[in-house]
């Protein structure tokens, strides 16, 4: 590895988390490019659980540079208490880089977060409330205040300007009272105070780190499905986390980068709502959840859970390119008699195996399956991938064969060495 992107390959929850955690240790730079606090890792370290949802996981290591990058929108409550726990379970967060350019969520963000996802009734895109979208909004808007102004003389300004147009569309819309602008500027300062320490132009630190040859990680939150381009439209996160987010995310060109491992799980989940092709209504789907404790690491809700469908893998390899896939979760098939594959979709009479680009289609689009047989053992504790039972080895071949990438990892269980790597 000199630079490379792990990226999630369906909606998410993937376990990107515990690859990230695994590969950082060999990195010297380790990078987050896009999104907020609505993504969440979980990583278990030794018998230690850590849930982090903006600092990167290779913090946990000690000597990796971790940045927060550009692309990345940043609430500095939550990132202030991050460090704070972190602190306190005695990790040190010197090596902290913070991007200037990158965004600053503000109570108004949230808020409206809240009450535009109210006003949509039935048709609730499942945000997390934490005011992301709003805040990406905004920097579209070109309205937003990076961290860099949050550190000039212009902040005051700037959120002045903010608060009151925002509080006009807050009354105006939502009968609400709004925000009084000086208790925001006060606790803001505070906030500014505390991560000025931090702050920096990341894009020169990976420019040349990998210039120098070492060994930078861009670690991906969400997944392709939940990309604000590729995703399933409109149940999708307001940022680019597939691949080429990387690119404007981190400031980095696309000639910079080397592989890109995109994290799979062993069969499909899905956190709120849009449609589904392989979800599961029955005990099987019950079985997957419970085994696989499918429920959010941010937020708590349980995930719909589903067979592997490879028509959406295929997709992710081809707008990530990915070089190789990090299979995970393979542990959690243990048990089955017979497991499903989808292979392809039927909708009306046509066999599609391209991943629709609008959601009705994909609605319309009932799975069709290939059946394999299951293994019973346990397999939590192999560490070669030839003393996995017969049939796990074939289920990876065939998910190999069928999304056209390699399985360069496969994730047996939430701990780091439950990591079988493959040459
Ligand atoms: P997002 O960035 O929000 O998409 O999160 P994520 O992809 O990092 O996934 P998350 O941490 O929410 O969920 C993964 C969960 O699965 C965590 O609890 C991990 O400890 C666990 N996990 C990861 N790999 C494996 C595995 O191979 N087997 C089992 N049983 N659990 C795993």
């Amino acid at each position: 590895m000199s630079s490379l992107i792990v990226v999630g390959s369906q909606w998410g929850d993937e376990g990107k988390g515990k690859v990230i955690d695994f590969l950082a240790e060999k990195a010297d730079v380790v990078v987050r490019y896009s999104g907020g606090n609505n993504a969440g890792h979980t990583v278990v370290v030794g018998e230690e659980e850590y849930k982090l949802h903006l600092i990167p996981s290779g913090i946990l290591y000690g000597d990796q540079i971790c940045i927060i990058s550009a692309g990345v929108v940043i609430d500095p409550q939550v990132l202030l208490s991050e460090i704070e726990y972190l602190n306190k379970k005695g990790i040190s967060t010197d090596n902290l880089r913070i991007d200037e350019r990158a965004h600053i969520i503000f109570p108004y963000h949230k808020s409206l977060d809240v009450l535009e996802e109210e006003k949509r009734g039935s048709e609730k895109i499942g945000t997390t409330k934490r005011g992301i979208g709003p805040c990406y909004r905004d920097k579209t808007e070109r309205m937003g205040i990076r961290v860099c102004d949050m550190l000039s003389d212009t902040f005051k300004a700037k959120l002045e300007r903010n608060v009151s147009a925002q509080n006009k569309l807050i009354r105006a819309v939502y009968d609400n009272d709004g925000f009084g602008f000086d208790e925001i500027y006060e606790q803001y300062m505070g906030y500014a105070e505390q991560m000025k320490k931090y702050v920096s132009d990341t894009s020169v630190t990976v420019f040349n780190a990998i210039k120098e040859g070492k060994k930078v990680l861009f670690e991906g939150a969400q997944g392709t499905l939940l990309d604000l381009d590729y995703g399933t439209y409109p149940y999708v996160t307001s940022s680019n986390p597939v691949a080429g987010g990387v690119c404007t995310g981190a400031g980095v060109g696309p000639t910079m980068i080397n592989e890109v491992v995109g994290v799979v799980k062993a069969y499909t989940t899905r956190v709120g709502k849009g449609p589904f092709p392989t979800e599961l209504f029955d005990a099987d789907g019950e079985r997957l959840r419970t085994v696989g404790h499918e429920f959010g690491t941010t937020t708590g809700r349980s995930r719909r859970c589903g067979w592997f469908d490879a028509v959406i893998v295929k997709y992710a390899v081809r707008i990530n390119g990915l070089t190789s896939m990090a299979l995970t979760k393979l542990d959690v098939m243990s048990g089955f008699e017979k497991i499903k594959i989808c292979v392809g979709y039927k909708k009306g009479d046509q066999i599609i195996s391209e991943f629709p680009s609008n959601i009705e289609d994909l609605s319309k689009c009932e799975p069709v399956y290939e059946e394999v047989d299951g293994w019973n053992e346990d397999i939590t504790g192999i560490d070669k991938f030839e003393d996995l039972p017969e049939n796990a080895k074939e289920y990876v071949e065939k998910l190999e064969e069928l999304c056209g990438v390699k399985a360069s990892m496969v994730a047996v269980g939430p701990k780091r060495k439950q990591t079988i790597v493959r040459s």
